[in-house]
Formats: C-alpha cells, structure tokens, sequence
C-alpha cells in the first residue's frame, strides 16, 4: 500500500551520511528486529495495537529480515529504516510499531541485547584458551625454564608453572567478563525518548520475551547509561593486556630458542629467506594497543555528556565492538599458538640454571640451617661476585664455603652437608623443593592442576 506519510523528515542535507549510522548498524540488525518484535507483541497484549495490525507488522519484520539489512531503505540509522520498510510493507499502519518508544530506548535495548551475546563469546573463547594452557600445563610439569624477574634471570621454574599462571590470570578475565555480562543483561524498553510514556505498557514482559533478567528502571538513566560499554571495554582491554604479556614472553623465548612457534602461527620475511618470524604473536600483543584505544576513546566520549540523550553516543559502543572483535580474535590466535608450540626441553633445562639462578634455593637452604637469611644473602652476593671475577656465572661448593668461612669464621659444612648444598645448586632439585601451595614443585602445580 502507497503511504499518505511524508516519511523522509530527516535531514537531507549534506551531513546525512555524517548522521547516518546504518552501515554500523548491521551488527544489531537482529537485535533490532528481535526489540520490534517483542514491543509489538507486548504491545498488542495490551490493547495498545490491534492484533490484526500487530500480525502485519509481525510478517513484515520476517519479509524484512529475509531480505537482510543490506537491502534496507536508506536511513539515519537501522531503527528508522526497519520502521520505514515496515510501513512499506504494511502502509501507514505500520507506524503503529513506534508506539510508546523512542530511538533512544530502542537502540540502548539492541546494544544490551547484542553485546551480551558478544561478551558470552568472548568468554567462551578465554575458556578455550585456559583449556589449552592447562593441556600444555599438564605435559610440562618436569621440564625446567628459567624463570625472569626484570628480564634477568632469577630463579628456574618448570613450563607447567609458567603456564598457569597465565591460566590464572585468563582466569579472571573470564570472571570479569561474565561479572559485566549481569549488568548488561537489563532492559532499557519502555523507558521511550527517557521520558516514560503515557501508555500502558508492560516493560517486564518486553524484558521476559528478550531474555532481560531485570529492567534499566528509572526511565531516563535507562535511554543514557552506556556505563555497561565501558565495563565490557574495559574486561576486554584487560583481556588483551594479559594476552600482550603471553605474546611478549612468548616471542622472546622464541629468540631464545626455548619455544618454536608452528609455522601455522609464523611468518617469514619476502626478502630474506632463512626468516620464521613471530609475526601473529606480535600482532597478538598490538591488539592490547587497539582495545586500550577503544577504551580511552569511549571515556573520553562518554565524558561530560549532559543528561539524557545525545547523539555522541551514536559513535560510543563502536568502539565496544571493535574492542569484541579484535580480543576475540587475539585470544583465539594466541590459544592456537600455544597449542601448537614446541617447548625446547633441552635448551630449557640448561638455561633454567644460568646466571646463577640457584642462588635463593642455596641462601634458603643456609636459613634452614639457623643462618639469619640477611646473613646468607650477604654470603651468596659475595660467592656471586667471586665467581663473576672468576669468569664462571655460579660458584662451585669451594668457593661458597670460601665465603662462609670468610663471614662467619666457620666452614659451610657446619651448618649444611655437602650433598645438600649441591642439591640447592641443582636446578631440578631447587624446583622440587618449592613446593609451597601454588608453587613450581611437581606436586603442587599437579594440585593446581587438578583444582
Ligand atoms: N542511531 C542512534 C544511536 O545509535 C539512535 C538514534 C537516536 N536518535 C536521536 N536523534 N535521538 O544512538
């Protein structure tokens, strides 16, 4: 039926592609036709809408969601142009499914509504990533790595170790993206322009029919908070920070020959040929870099807004989806990378006891004995020292009992045999015997494992 409406009162002019969100807007295309749907039903059960027009317009969303967004009419935006289309479709009646809302409730309804699905996605893809750095784990309880504190290296620990504590770590990433999802997953329909609305509309059953756990009551913070982009970005940001550590480390040890990275996850370089790059773990690590963006810009965007509705806010969440897409995909990769990598054992296990990484285990093993461990510290610094002049990285047993003798006016062995000195200098040894709860000795990382 041809429409009496003048439809198009929208700008014309030249800012209208300036204005128009559409294109964007693909990503709630179904989340909008799942809000018409539901506020025509609801709106029907309450006499708002005669059934018979409220089942036109019913049919038309499904004609229009065949059809698919791309063939939607021009619009400022996928809420105005699904109208539009509808009223095509239906004729003036059709404009009936405006009833009792506004743009503003509506898209604040697709946001929620899309991102929760997004955000259950992105969780699900941290899981698969635990999964896998567990499995890795669980391969890699005896084999010694060096362990670093400012890059240097500081005591040796096992690969298994290493890898849960990014489990650990991903761990609460999950937690903080599932925490955010209970906050998102609330209905801001009903609350039209921010103003409410005169008609008698049932805004806990629109929440029930689009799977919302509780309304966004007061109507005015319902069309404005966009609070819940900021904390989805934020867990996301988060995420990816985590994974730009997993990356860092993991193309550094590639240098250093402890990792080799599939080929799958490798690159090569177009000029030299005996190149095997790193090169999707370091994109991997750039993706923290996009996702901070994301973050700062929607702060920075969300920042000062006046209440209730402004358009600013047209340009806020796609930043929360380019933070989605761009994690998700990073978190994926760096899953994929993992899985497929081949930790060296034998160039581990000689690095895991260089530059004398053995030197805490052996001044704990003097505290053991009663030696006050600021004591056995200043001892250990000292037999560093000497063997560094020497031109060797760790002191032999000689040396050390040199240096104690020198301190304390007595031999090592008075306080420790032999055998246990040459066991806290043994790499191997020295993990074993760290295994205090969440610790790298066999035993405890196979607990953490199991729990
Ligand atoms: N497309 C807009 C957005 O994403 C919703 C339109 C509300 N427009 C308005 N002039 N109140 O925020």
């Amino acid at each position: 039926p041809e429409s009496a409406v003048r439809r198009d009162r929208f700008s014309g002019g030249p800012a209208r592609g300036f204005l128009s969100s559409l294109a964007g807007d693909a990503r709630i295309f179904d989340a909008d036709l799942a809000v018409d749907r539901a506020h025509v039903v609801m709106l029907a059960e309450q006499g708002i809408v005669e059934d018979a027009v409220a089942g036109e317009i019913l049919a038309a969303l499904d004609d229009v969601e065949a059809a698919g967004h791309g063939a939607l009419p021009e619009g400022e935006d996928v809420h105005e142009a699904i109208e539009t289309a509808v009223i095509d479709i239906v004729g003036d009646e059709g404009g009936k499914m405006h009833t009792a809302r506004s743009r503003n409730d509506e898209v604040a309804t697709c946001l929620r509504y899309r991102l929760r699905e997004d955000l259950l996605d992105a969780a699900e893809t941290t899981l698969r990533l635990r999964e896998v750095l567990a499995e890795e784990a669980e391969k890699h309880t005896e084999t010694l790595m060096p362990g670093y504190t400012h890059l240097q290296p500081a005591q040796p620990t096992t690969v298994a170790h290493y890898l849960l504590s990014y489990e650990s770590a991903v761990a609460r990433d999950t937690e903080r993206l599932l925490d955010t999802y209970s906050r998102i997953n609330v209905s801001p329909l009903g609350a039209a322009a921010f103003a409410g609305t005169p008609f008698d509309v049932d805004r806990e059953r629109t929440a029930e029919l689009l799977g919302f756990d509780a309304l966004v009551e007061n109507s005015m913070d319902a069309s404005s908070a966009r609070d819940f982009l900021l904390e989805a970005t934020s867990a996301l940001a988060t995420h990816a920070v985590t994974l730009s550590g997993l990356a860092e480390d993991l193309i550094l040890f590639a240098n250093r020959g402890y990792v080799d990275l599939s080929d799958d996850y490798s690159s090569t370089s177009s000029i030299m040929p005996q190149k095997k790059n790193p090169d999707t773990l370091e994109l991997v690590r750039s993706v923290a870099g996009e996702a901070v963006g994301d973050l700062t810009a929607l702060l920075t965007t969300l920042k000062g807004l006046p209440r209730a509705y402004n358009r600013d806010l047209q340009n806020a969440h796609p930043h929360t989806f380019d933070a989605v897409d761009s994690v998700v995909e990073a978190s994926d990769v760096a899953a994929g990378a993992v899985a497929t990598a081949t930790w060296e054992e034998a160039r581990l296990k000689k690095a895991a006891g260089e530059g004398f990484s053995t030197a805490t285990g052996v001044a704990d093993r003097l505290a053991m004995a009663g030696i006050p461990f600021r004591t056995a510290h200043e001892i250990l610094a000292e037999a560093a020292a000497v063997a560094e002049e020497e031109g060797r990285d760790t002191p032999d047993v000689a040396t050390l009992d040199a240096v104690t003798t020198d301190v304390l006016g007595g031999s090592l062995f008075e306080y420790v045999s032999r055998e246990a000195v040459e066991a806290a200098l043994d790499p191997a040894a020295s993990v074993a015997s760290r295994d205090s709860t969440g610790g790298p000795a066999s035993e405890a990382v196979e607990a953490a494992l199991a729990s």
